[in-house]
Parts: C-alpha cells; structure tokens; sequence
C-alpha cells in the first residue's frame, strides 16, 4: 500500500474529537441491517455543464466544437435541465433522495467580464426552490471543471487575477442565492482539474507533461478558493464550505518491490495530497512551493471535506517513461470494473475505497460528505453490487468513529460523460438523450429502498457479499 503519511499528527487529535459526536451508529441489528445515524443524507451529484444542456458558452463547448470529445458524441440538450430539472426533482423525491448536489455555470451568470444575467440567476434561484419545495437539501458547487471563455482566454487559473474574479463570481452568487442554500462546494476536483489539464492533456486546455504548471494551476486554484471561503463567511456567517476532493487508492502492483512501493506513494502524494496538505498546514508538498509560491493564508479554509471515490490505480515502475514520473498507471484485467471509456478501462470499481479515503480525510478534522461515487454501467452489471458493498464499508467507517454525514451517489440520471460523451452511463436512472425518456435501474431501486429506510437492509447485504468478479 502507499504511505498514507500525509500532513503531520496534529490532526489525529481532532479526529478523536470528531469521533465523540457520533456514539449513535449502530452495530448491525439481528437480522443483519445497517443502520445510519439520524439525518443522514442521501445523495445524488451532478454538474451543470452534464445536466444542463445548451451551454455554449464554456471552455468545454470549445473543446467539443474542436472535435476533441473522443467519443464523438455531442452534449446537446443533455438531461435538459435548463427547462426541466424538475421532472428529475421529482424522481429523487420519490427514491427519497433528501439532498442533491447541483453546480452553476459561470459561463451563463457572468457571460463576459464583468456582466451579470439577472435572468439565469432567476432560473438557479427557481431550480434551489423546487429542490427545497421537495425536502430535498441544496448542495451547490460553484466551479466543476467549466468557467467562461473570456476567463479560459486569459489563461484561467495561472492569471494572476484569478482568484479575485473567482471571488467577485462567489460573491454574485452567494448575495443571489444564499437565501436559498447554506452548503458550499467552492471547487470540484482540483487535483483532476489540473492533472487532466496541464500533465495528461485530455481535458481543456489539452496541454501535457507540464508539472511545474500543473502546481501554479493548483495554486491559483486553492487562492480562489480561499478567497471564496472567506467571501462566503463573509456573506453567510454560518455557511458550510468545502471542496470536493478526488481520492484514488494508488496500489503498487508488486507490493514486494520498493519501487513500486515508491511510485505509488509518490502518486499518492502528488495527486491525493496536494491540496489536503495547503489546507493543513498552508504549503505544498515535495517543494512544490517553490514554484507556487506563498499559500499560508489558504491554511484551515474548509468547513467540511467532500470526497469523490471512485476506485483503485495499480502503479509500477517504469524506468523509459520520465514524462510519467516512471511510472505506469493500469488496471489488471481481472478486477472488477465498469464500462471502458473511449481511452480503456477508467479504474477498479473497489468499494473498499470509500473507508481508505475517509480514513485519510479524517485526520484533517472536519465533517466528510462522499460526495462522488459510483460506476459507468449501463447495464448495470456491478453497479448494484459496488453500492451495497461501498455503503457497507462507509458504515465501518462510521462504526470506527469517522464522522461521515452523507453519501452522494454520481449520479441520478445518465449525462454527459465529458471525453466519454454518451457512451459512460452513470445514472441510477437510464437516460436516452434523443427522446429525453427515463427508466429506473434496478439500482436505482435499491438505493431508494436504502435511502427511504435510512439502513442497509441485511438481506442486501449478504446477497452482495461476493467479490464482484461474476
Ligand atoms: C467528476 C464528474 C464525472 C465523474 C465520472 C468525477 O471525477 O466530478 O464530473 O462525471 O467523475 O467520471
């Protein structure tokens, strides 16, 4: 396994702390259910650029207009969300889904620098509504890997402006819908957001092997975002903010072989610990500060943790390949997995990982929320298998004293898979974007079985047991 050191053992005290507060999980009853504690809340995530539709106006629309969306596919009208969310609404209040993740699109609010549309306000402001109206809790992110093309034309995260317009952009949004909403993720994936960016090239703006400035995009990035942590507070004293965090459980393939070992844990720290690390205690790891410069005020910016899970990496040395830090990333053939993406398989569905992650996000102290986690699976082969058995580890955790107060699934309907366009479905609900028609997956049934009756019932449990290997 990695080294999972991280930032120092401070933070193994408030860990503790945290753990007091949540004497009433419950073992599992006599007939087997796992039951969560009170309040829990059950999720769905999504972004606007992948529910939305229309938006035209984003670095992603420019992308998919270069041809660069590998599965050819076009993201059109998506799930139409922009003229009827609702109809979604309605079916998460009937799986008695209580919360829903949502982002907004800064392309539609501020369309050029500096000009607010009132009426795309209005519509975010009905969408909260109607989620509210349904007892369904808001959860709103303002940054999921889109921004405007006025912003992406200057160079987005690596101008030095950026953070101030983020923070101008969080304080529009804020003074228009905090009313509405009290729960902030300032950023979605940072540490993909600029891997996907500036190293590997398959997300806009396309550039590859750039480490140095990978680590200024990170670093313009965690100064937007403290700067809106604090504009928040500043607007809505007892607002919740976090981010949403990617955490991959790096494995080394031969666990007997240090060099294995070494990369994955250079992975580990490279792509799970950058940004927790700033958070802890203001500064990047392996002299990366150098080249970002001065991040303390950035230091204890978070209110919350939001982990999206989704798997396992196997890592090995690779002496021919520099460029790739030597290593190789791959998945064995013989894990359990999802659908491939156009570029192959995306990564072991590994339930496991839920309780790796939030093990290692309890050691900064604050409420975790999962808030990403599934697989692409259109006929839902695994996707059935992977929620119990993750639920079921979330719960050990719980058990263990981390203090986990929800799980979001990704996602609700089927949507626009970036480079995957139509071809990955995560939905617990099928979507056929031509005709815009639903149909419930059987996974969607079991989730709001889950969901309604806040417990893992022990029937499910044992009927997934297995390994999800067939
Ligand atoms: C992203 C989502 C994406 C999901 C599945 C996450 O990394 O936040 O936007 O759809 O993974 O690939």
């Amino acid at each position: 396994m990695p080294p999972r050191r991280c930032f120092s053992g401070l933070t193994h005290v408030a860990a503790m702390a945290a753990r007091g507060k949540l004497a009433n999980v419950q073992p599992a009853t006599g007939d087997g259910d796992l039951i969560f504690p009170n309040g829990f809340l059950w999720g769905v995530s999504t972004s606007a650029h992948q529910v939305e539709g229309d938006n035209l106006n984003n670095q992603w629309s420019a992308w998919e207009a270069a041809g660069r969306i590998k599965s050819g596919d076009r993201c059109g009208r998506a799930c139409d969300w922009w003229s009827n969310a609702e109809r979604d609404f309605d079916l998460a209040q009937e799986m008695g889904i209580n919360a829903l993740r949502i982002s907004v699109e800064w392309s539609r609010i501020e369309p050029q620098p500096g000009v607010w549309d009132q009426p795309a306000l209005e519509r975010y402001r009905a969408i909260l509504r109607g989620l509210r109206q349904r007892g369904i809790r808001p959860v709103v992110s303002l940054h999921h890997f889109t921004h405007p093309l006025w912003f992406e034309a200057m160079q987005g995260f690596l101008a030095a402006d950026a953070p101030a317009l983020f923070e101008r952009f969080t304080r529009r949004v804020v003074s228009s819908l905090g009313d509405l909403c009290q729960d902030w993720v300032t950023f979605n994936e940072p540490n993909v957001y600029c891997a996907m960016g500036y190293a590997v090239g398959l997300f806009p703006p396309g550039r590859r092997g750039e480490l140095f400035t990978t680590f200024k995009v990170l670093a313009g990035i965690l100064r937007a975002h403290g700067r809106a942590y604090r504009a928040i507070h500043d607007l809505q004293p007892h607002g919740n903010v976090g981010w949403a965090h990617n955490y991959v459980v790096f494995e080394p393939l031969r666990p007997g072989l240090p060099f294995d070992r070494w990369i994955a844990g250079l992975h580990h720290s490279l792509f799970n610990d950058s940004f927790v690390r700033v958070i802890a205690e203001g500064k990047l790891p392996l002299g990366f500060g150098m080249v970002a410069g001065d991040l303390s005020e950035v230091r204890g910016t978070c209110d919350f943790v939001g982990l999206n899970v989704y798997g396992r990496l196997y890592v090995c040395f690779d002496p021919r390949k520099p460029a790739q830090l030597f290593g190789n990333i791959l998945v064995p053939k013989d894990v359990p997995q999802g659908d491939p993406g156009a570029e192959g398989p995306l990564a072991e569905a590994y339930p496991g990982a839920l309780k790796v992650a939030a093990e290692y996000a309890a050691r900064l102290g604050k409420p975790i929320y999962i808030l990403e986690n599934g697989v692409p699976d259109a006929q839902d082969r695994i996707r059935p298998w992977l929620l119990v058995n993750a639920l079921n580890e979330l719960h050990a955790a719980l058990r263990d004293g981390i203090d986990i107060r929800g799980y979001f699934h990704w996602t609700l309907t089927d949507n626009f898979e970036w480079n995957d366009g139509w071809r990955l479905r995560f939905g617990l609900v099928e979507l056929d974007p031509a005709t815009q028609r639903r149909t419930m997956r059987d996974s969607g049934r079991l989730f709001a079985t889950i969901a309604k009756h806040n417990r893992i019932p022990g029937e499910l449990v044992r009927r997934y047991s297995g390994n999800g290997r067939g």
